[in-house]
């Protein structure tokens, strides 16, 4: 049963993340002034169990939700994933059950996760450059094991294999037209995403920020492009096509045209709570009723009435200064 909220926007898309720790640690996301040593990663009795999410899928299933993404951290260095998305892909209703990963783990673990029921899997690249990887990743594992992965999750069939690559001005923006030219033709579709002013850890900067239309221009000049027009609800990313048919790219432009309209995606974090909007600063605990014996109906309830009430649209509200009130980390939540 579909649920819509104070403008009209159904309840469609899950993202669960699945652990707050991440192998890298890239500078936009987790620098290592913040998430280092000191830091106060979840204990695992904090994180919700398989059985827990499981469960708590369930529901929103029955709430009119379709799709469901894995996410962290990194969702592969939690134990055992592919045992959660058996558990997922058993679920009816759920007809797409997907992964966002950086790669690291994939090239051992894309054939087991396939198995598993995993529909396919996206993957955040955001150069295919040794040395700009290497800083921009701030870890010294090398980008050919993100590229062995990426090959991995083509061979084993989950696809659409897709690559997200986040741009920044002066950072990586020179590798537009290197990464086309590296992934057209081989089934994967690159998708460049605007740089946003999520959570607060990052030194974010309108100047940074690469407008979609820029890229596509730059990558028009070199492969002429056509757009794929799509229907608006729950759409993030526009898409192009190449003229030659090596295949597409995609921009996600929720700085500059923002897609709040059609917003239909809820998050919940590896210890359950449910955030509504990647910029929020609270989110619904969803953990202790279910750890105190909330039925199914009271958790339903609970979920229902918190997308019921929500109007949230910050990225077509957002100011220039990002105000100062608190905001979820994009490495708790997953994008
Ligand atoms: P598909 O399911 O493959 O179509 O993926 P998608 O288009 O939903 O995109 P994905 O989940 O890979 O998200 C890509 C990026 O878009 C995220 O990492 C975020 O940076 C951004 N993004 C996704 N959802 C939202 C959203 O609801 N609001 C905003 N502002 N950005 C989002
Ligand atoms: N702006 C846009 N995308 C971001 N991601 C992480 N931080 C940001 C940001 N500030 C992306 C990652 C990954 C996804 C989970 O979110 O690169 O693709
Ligand atoms: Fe980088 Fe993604 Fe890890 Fe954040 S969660 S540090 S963006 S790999
Ligand atoms: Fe949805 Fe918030 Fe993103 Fe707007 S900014 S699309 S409301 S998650």
């Amino acid at each position: 049963m579909a649920t819509f909220d104070q403008l009209s926007r159904p309840l469609r898309d899950l993202r669960v993340s699945v652990t707050d720790r991440c192998n890298f640690r890239c500078r936009y996301c987790m620098p290592r002034e913040v998430f280092g040593r000191e830091y106060r990663f979840l204990d695992r009795s904090e994180v919700l169990t398989y059985e827990e999410i499981e469960r708590l899928v369930r529901i929103f299933v029955g709430l009119g939700v379709g799709k469901v993404r894995l996410t962290g951290g990194e969702p592969l260095i939690r134990r055992d994933l592919p045992v959660l998305v058996e558990r997922l892909a058993a679920i009816d209703g759920l007809d797409d059950l997907t992964l966002t990963t950086n790669g690291v783990l994939l090239a051992d673990r894309a054939a087991a996760l396939e198995a598993a029921g995993l529909d396919r899997v996206t993957i955040s690249l955001d150069s295919i450059e040794p040395a700009s990887f290497r800083l921009i990743s701030d870890s010294s594992i090398p980008v050919e094991r993100v590229l062995e992965g990426i090959d991995a999750a083509l061979a084993a069939g989950l696809a659409p294999v897709k690559v997200n690559v986040v741009l920044r001005r002066g950072i990586n923006d020179d590798q537009i037209l290197p990464m086309v030219r590296r992934f057209r033709g081989s089934g994967v579709v690159l998708r460049f995403i605007e740089y946003m002013d999520a959570g607060r850890s990052h030194g974010w900067e309108l100047e940074q920020v690469v407008p979609a239309e820029e890229i596509i221009a730059r990558i028009d000049q070199e492969f002429p492009l056509e757009a794929i027009e799509e229907p608006e609800l729950g759409r993030v990313a526009r898409r192009w096509r190449m003229k030659d048919g090596a295949g597409e790219v995609g921009v996600i432009a929720s700085v500059s045209q923002p897609f709040c309209r059609g917003c239909t995606r809820a998050r919940l974090s590896p210890e359950g709570r449910l955030y509504l909007c990647l910029f929020a600063g609270t989110g619904l605990d969803l953990r202790s009723p279910l750890r105190q014996g909330a039925s199914d109906e009271r958790l339903e309830a609970l979920v229902r009435r918190c997308w019921a009430v929500r109007s949230d649209r910050y990225s077509e509200l957002r100011s220039q200064d990002g105000g100062d009130e608190p905001r979820v980390e994009m490495s708790h939540i997953g994008g």
